[in-house]
C-alpha cells in the first residue's frame, strides 16, 4: 500500500514541476509541488507523510497516523477530573479545499463543537490550514481557534504544532548556532538503558545504543529557548543530507513576550513549535476563557522547510541555509497569500515607531538612549502585564543604540506600549492606548522611562537584566553532564546544579561582603534549599555585609530586590537582625515557574522595594539577611536578578 502510494506520488513528479497538485485519495490528500509531497489524513488533518529528497517519509512511519505531525492542546474545564488536563490532538471532522490552482493549494480541516461533545473535546471551533505553493521547498500551517458565545469556560495550558520525525534518519538537532548536536535515540531512554533522575524527564543514559552518549544526562528542558530566539530550529538526516525545519518568522501569536521560554526539540526525534505554555511561568499563564466568552486567535503560520545538499558537503550547511530561509520568511512577513480573512494582510496592518530614553537622575542628569530596550505592543493592561498575557497578540522589537524603535505589520486593535531596558530595573508602560487600524502609522516621540529610584546607589549586586546568568554558575556534578553545555555560555542548562549549593557551602550559608566579594564568583546563581542527611530540606539565609560611613538615621533607605524566578518560595528580609518577627519585609509565598528543575536562568520577573528606616542601620558594619523559608523540595527557591541599596533622597 505504502509503495503503491510512493509510485503514485513519484509519477506526479514530472507533471507537477508545472505547479502544485492536489491528489485526493480515499482517506488522504496529498499536496505536491514537485519538490516535496505532504500527505494529510482526511478529514482529521494530521500530517501523515512528508516525502522529500528520496526519503519516503521524514515522519516516523511506525507511529500511528495521528502521532506524526499534528496540532494539539492541553485543556481543562468544568467536570474534567484529570489534574493535568486533557490532551486533545485536534482531530478534524470536515475537509475543505479553500484554494487550488497551479500557484497554490490551501486546505482546511475543521472541527466544531456542540453540547453532545461536552467533556470530550475542547469547546473550540478549530480550523487547521495547510498551504503549499509552487516554488518554496516546504509548506505553511496555521490554525484558527474560536470560542463562541454560550460555550463553557475552559483553561488551556499548552498549544503546539508537533512533528515526530523518522528515528532511523534524523539524528542531529539544531536549535541555535551554538546549540546543535547528535542526539541519543528514543530507545536510549527506555528503563533498561537509562536511569531516571530527580524527575522522569531527566534520565542518565547508562547503556545507550551508541556508546558516545554513555554517561550523559538527557532532559528535554535542556533544549528550551526564549521566544525571541525560536525563529528556526530542526533536525538533520546525514544520509542523504536532508534537513527539516520549523521556521517561525513572527512570534506575534506566542504568549507572554519575547523572553518567555519554550521547549524546542527533544529525543524522539521530536520537533515542536510551542505557541502557548505554562513552562517557566506556572499557573499565571493558563489561558482562561470564561463561560460564553467570545474569543478568536490565529496561531501561525509556521513554515515547515525542507532542504538538502545535492552534491554532498558538510551537513552543517543545511543549518546555514535554513537560517537564510528564515530571513527570507521574516522579510516576507506577513504572508499575504493566506486565504483566511482572520489573518490580516500587510495592507490591513499598521506601523508604530518612536524613541525611548531613560532618565535616572542618580545615573545621569540628562536622559540617555534606552539602548537595546525591549519594546512591545500588547493588549492594554497593567505595567508588566505582558509577561502573563496569553489571549491576544503581542509585537516586540528592540531599540537601537540611540533608543529608536519601529514596528511594522501590527494587527489592527488596541494596544499599550510596554518596555524593559537591560541595565535598568522595572517596567515601562506608555499610558495612552494605541489604536492600530489598517495602514495606520503612529510615531511616538521621546518616551521617557524613569526607573524606580529614590536615592543614590550605596551598593549593587548583579546586572539588572531579568536573568541570573551573571552570577556564579557551578560546574555540574561529573556524573550528570550534557556534553553540549561543557565550556558553553549556557552552562546553567546542566542538570543537578541545585545540589551544588550545599556542596559549596556545607556548613555556613553564603555571605557576601560588599567591596570584597565579586558577584560573578561569590553569589550562587540560585538561592535553593539545603539537603539534610535524612532527605529533608532546609531553607537558607544569605547575608550581605556592608559598611555605612555617613548614616542618616532619620532618612529612609531603599532596598531594590529584582528576582529572576521564584518557585513556591518566600523571601524574608532582615536588617541587622536575622529572624525578627514579623520580618521587615516578606514576599509571601510566590511563584510556581519550576525554573530551577528545568535548568532555566530566569522565569517570571518580580521587583520588590523594601523601605529600610535609617534607624535600623548602624554607623559602620551592617548586615542584610535574606531568608528563603520554604523547604519541602530541592526545586524551591529563587534566583536574584539584581539587588541594590539606595541611600535616602538627596
Ligand atoms: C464542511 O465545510 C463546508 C464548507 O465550509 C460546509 O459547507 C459544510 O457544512 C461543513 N460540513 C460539516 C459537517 O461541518
Ligand atoms: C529493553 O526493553 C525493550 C522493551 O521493553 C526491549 O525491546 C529491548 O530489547 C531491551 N533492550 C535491552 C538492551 O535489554
Ligand atoms: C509600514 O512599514 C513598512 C516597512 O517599512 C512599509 O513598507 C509600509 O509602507 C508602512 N506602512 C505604513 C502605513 O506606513
Ligand atoms: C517600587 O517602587 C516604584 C517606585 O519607586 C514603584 O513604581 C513600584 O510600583 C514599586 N513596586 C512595588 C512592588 O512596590
Ligand atoms: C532531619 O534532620 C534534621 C536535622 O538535620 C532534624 O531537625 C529533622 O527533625 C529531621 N527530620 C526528620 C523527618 O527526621
Ligand atoms: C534625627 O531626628 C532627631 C529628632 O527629630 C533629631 O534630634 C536628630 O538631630 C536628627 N538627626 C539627624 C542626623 O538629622
Ligand atoms: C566591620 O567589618 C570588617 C570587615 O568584615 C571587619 O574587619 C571589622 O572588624 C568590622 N568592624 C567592627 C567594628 O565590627
Amino acid at each position: 500500500m505504502i509503495s503503491l502510494l510512493y509510485l503514485l506520488v513519484s509519477a506526479q513528479w514530472l507533471v507537477s514541476s508545472l505547479g502544485v497538485q492536489l491528489i485526493n485519495q480515499d482517506k488522504h490528500v496529498v499536496m505536491d509541488n514537485g519538490i516535496l509531497q505532504v500527505t494529510l489524513s482526511n478529514p482529521q488533518g494530521h500530517v501523515t507523510g512528508i516525502q522529500y529528497n528520496g526519503i519516503e517519509n521524514l515522519l516516523e512511519v511506525n507511529n500511528r497516523e495521528s502521532n506524526r505531525g499534528y496540532w494539539d492542546l492541553v485543556w481543562s474545564g468544568d467536570g474534567i477530573k484529570r489534574k493535568k488536563g486533557l490532551l486533545d490532538r485536534i482531530e478534524a471532522t470536515n475537509f475543505t479545499v479553500i484554494e487550488q490552482n497551479e500557484e497554490q493549494v490551501e486546505l482546511s480541516f475543521t472541527r466544531t463543537w456542540d453540547s453532545s461533545l461536552e467533556g470530550k473535546v475542547v469547546p473550540l471551533k478549530i480550523d487547521k490550514r495547510f498551504v503549499m505553493r509552487s516554488g518554496p521547498s516546504g509548506f505553511y500551517t496555521y490554525a484558527i481557534f474560536e470560542h463562541l458565545q454560550g460555550w463553557p469556560a475552559i483553561s488551556i495550558g499548552n498549544i503546539r504544532m508537533a512533528f515526530k520525525l523518522n528515528k532511523d534518519k534524523l539524528h542531529y538537532m539544531a536549535i541555535a548556532d551554538n546549540r546543535k548536536r547528535f542526539m541519543p535515540l528514543p530507545d536510549d531512554r527506555l528503563s533498561n538503558r537509562s536511569q531516571v533522575l530527580a524527575f522522569p524527564e531527566a534520565v542518565l543514559l547508562v547503556n545507550p545504543i551508541e556508546p558516545q552518549f554513555r554517561g550523559e544526562v538527557d532532559d528535554k528542558y535542556q533544549y528550551s529557548s526564549e521566544s525571541k530566539d525560536i525563529r528556526v530550529h530542526g533536525w538533520i538526516c546525514r544520509n542523504p543530507a536532508t534537513g527539516l525545519w520549523q521556521i517561525t518568522p513572527s512570534n506575534e501569536f506566542r504568549s507572554a513576550g519575547p523572553v518567555k521560554q519554550y521547549i524546542t526539540s527533544h529525543v524522539g526525534p521530536t520537533s515542536l513549535n510551542v505557541l502557548h505554555s505554562t513552562h517557566y511561568a506556572g499557573a499565571d499563564l493558563i489561558l482562561n476563557i470564561e463561560d460564553g466568552e467570545p474569543w478568536k486567535k490565529v496561531f501561525g503560520p509556521i513554515f515547515v522547510y525542507l532542504n538538502s545538499l545535492s552534491h554532498g558537503g558538510d551537513f552543517q550547511k543545511l543549518w546555514e541555509d535554513a537560517n537564510k530561509q528564515m530571513m527570507t520568511e521574516v522579510q516576507g512577513w506577513p504572508p499575504n497569500f493566506l486565504a483566511s480573512k482572520d489573518f490580516p494582510k500587510s495592507d490591513q496592518r499598521g506601523n508604530v515607531s518612536g524613541r525611548i530614553v531613560v532618565h535616572d537622575r542618580y545615573v545621569n542628569d540628562k536622559s540617555i538612549p534606552a539602548k537595546g530596550a525591549y519594546v512591545g505592543l500588547a493588549p492594554p493592561g497593567d505595567v508588566g502585564s505582558w509577561q502573563i498575557e496569553c489571549k491576544s497578540y503581542q509585537f516586540w522589537t528592540s531599540a537601537n543604540e540611540d533608543g529608536y524603535f519601529s514596528f511594522n505589520n501590527i494587527r489592527p486593535g488596541n494596544y499599550n506600549l510596554y518596555a524593559f531596558v537591560p541595565g535598568f530595573i522595572g517596567d515601562y508602560k506608555y499610558d495612552n492606548v494605541i489604536a492600530i487600524s489598517p495602514g495606520s502609522q503612529a510615531n511616538l516621540d521621546d518616551l521617557v522611562y524613569e526607573p524606580p529610584r529614590d536615592g543614590p546607589t550605596i551598593w549593587e549586586i548583579g546586572i539588572p537584566d531579568r536573568s541570573a546568568a551573571e552570577f556564579f554558575v557551578p560546574d555540574p556534578n561529573p556524573k550528570y553532564i550534557n556534553k553540549l553545555y561543557v565550556n558553553h555560555p549556557d552552562r546553567f542548562r546542566q542538570y543537578g546544579l541545585w545540589e551544588r549549593y550545599a556542596e559549596l557551602y556545607p556548613d555556613e550559608d553564603l555571605v557576601y561582603s560588599v567591596g570584597v566579594s565579586d558577584y560573578r564568583k561569590d553569589w550562587f546563581f540560585a538561592q535553593v534549599t539545603r539537603k539534610k542527611d535524612n532527605n529533608t530540606y532546609r531553607g537558607t539565609t544569605w547575608q550581605i555585609k556592608f559598611k555605612i560611613d555617613n548614616l542618616d538615621e532619620n532618612g529612609t533607605y531603599k532596598l531594590r530586590l529584582a528576582l529572576a524566578t521564584a518557585n513556591v518560595a518566600q523571601l524574608r528580609v532582615g536588617v541587622n537582625e536575622p529572624s525578627k518577627n514579623p520580618p521587615l519585609f516578606s514576599t509571601g509565598i510566590i511563584g510556581k515557574d519550576n525554573t530551577i528543575a528545568r535548568h532555566g536562568i530566569h522565569g517570571l520577573y518580580y521587583l520588590y522595594n523594601v523601605s529600610v528606616p535609617g534607624s535600623l542601620l548602624l554607623k559602620g558594619n551592617n548586615t542584610i539577611f535574606l531568608t528563603q523559608t520554604e523547604s519541602i523540595s530541592p526545586f524551591q527557591g529563587i534566583m536574584y536578578d539584581y539587588i541594590r541599596l539606595e541611600g535616602p533622597p538627596t
